[in-house]
């Protein structure tokens, strides 16, 4: 019985206002995921019920899942009755392409805390995020574990990997270095797919203890050195495919630039880098990569790059951009030579 909004032409003051608010949508969401709602709505249940299930009150819980209806998410078939949508079924945890972590992720206070900040952003185009927290994005998560933990298992969980293994082939190469690879889900994947190739992961200290887990439990642990360390120290010189997977597009040019010098000296001239990143254009159908470039200056100070940008970035760190398999909406796969 969910009643939508009729669709007749509205005055411009209802739809900004309607604007103005629907960042509570999305928060209304990730209240539903974090009580475990998407799990309990498979099939359709009353509030009454469902409130007791998911430890929450009836009468509190019912705006929630009613914002869900409005984000299309859920439906209200009979009053105080709801039900996961088609739409909604990648909030369960267990879908194939969930995105349920993502949405715990943005709903939290430290992002929250950042877009507060967003005027300062704006003005000076400084981040956000250190002046809420008192330092960068990647150092707080090493001093906050529980943040930390989540950022990296979402990470892990949206990693592009069918992109990659789509958009590029790793046949004829031997070593794959993933710089910044998380807790190897990338990683993994790539050795499972190719079982010739051995793999390098570069990743801050606290990541990489995780990702050894991910590693065994994957049973690729005897083709894996896991380096814990920064990128803009000293990157291992034994790969012929260098991969930086959403990295570059969380720091400014002149940190990325950095970090591409520390990977191109590393490399010999047969080496390939890999970027995998979301690379805006045309062919976008959603606003998403407008919203995470966004996300990604008032956070981090950086932004996503088309491809003439990641050219001009290429060149000036001494590469020679060879071509870029373009994933609408989603992260592409651009590839490099040494120049
Ligand atoms: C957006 S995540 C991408 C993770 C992974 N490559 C993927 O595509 O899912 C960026 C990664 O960069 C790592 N990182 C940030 N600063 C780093 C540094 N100085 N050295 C190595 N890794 C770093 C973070 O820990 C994080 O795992």
């Amino acid at each position: 019985m969910t009643t939508s909004p009729r669709s007749e032409t509205v005055p411009g003051w209802l739809r900004v206002r309607e604007l103005m608010t629907t960042g509570l949508l999305a928060q209304a969401v990730t209240v539903l995921c974090d009580l475990g709602v998407p799990e309990a709505l498979i099939t359709p249940r009353d509030v009454v019920a469902l409130a007791k299930e998911v430890d929450a009150d009836p009468e509190g819980l019912v705006p929630f899942l009613r914002a869900g209806c409005a984000a299309g998410v859920l439906d209200e078939p009979e009053p105080k009755v709801f039900v996961l949508t088609e739409l909604g079924q990648v909030l369960r945890a267990d879908h194939p392409e969930s995105v349920r972590l993502l949405c715990s992720l943005t709903g939290r206070e430290e992002f929250h805390r950042t877009w507060a900040n967003a005027l300062h952003s704006a003005r000076t185009a400084e981040p956000g995020f250190p002046i809420a927290y008192g330092k960068p994005f990647f150092d707080y998560m090493k001093a906050t574990p529980e943040f930390a933990a989540l950022f990296d298992r979402a990470m892990a969980s949206s990693a592009a990997v069918d992109n990659l293994l789509s958009g590029y082939s790793f046949d004829g190469a031997r070593h794959v270095v993933d710089v910044g690879g998380g807790r190897g889900a990338m990683l993994t994947a790539i050795l499972t797919r190719y079982p010739h190739l051995r793999g390098t992961l570069v990743e801050l200290p606290h990541v990489a203890e995780a990702a050894r887990e991910v590693f065994a439990k994957a049973g690729v642990t005897d083709r894996v050195t896991v380096v814990p360390g920064s990128f803009f120290d000293p990157i291992p010189e034994d790969g012929d495919r260098y991969l930086l997977s959403r990295v570059v597009g969380n720091w400014n040019d002149a940190d990325s630039v950095r970090i591409l010098r520390g990977v191109r000296a590393a490399m010999d001239a047969d080496d390939r880098l890999v970027i995998v990143g979301n690379v805006p254009s045309g062919n976008d159908r959603t606003n998403y990569p407008r919203q995470l470039d966004l996300y990604m200056f008032v956070l981090l100070g950086a932004r996503l790059r088309d491809y003439d940008e990641y050219e001009v970035l290429l060149r000036e760190a001494g590469f020679t951009p060879t071509g870029m398999t373009n994933f609408p909406d989603s992260e592409s796969v651009i590839e490099a030579m040494p120049a």
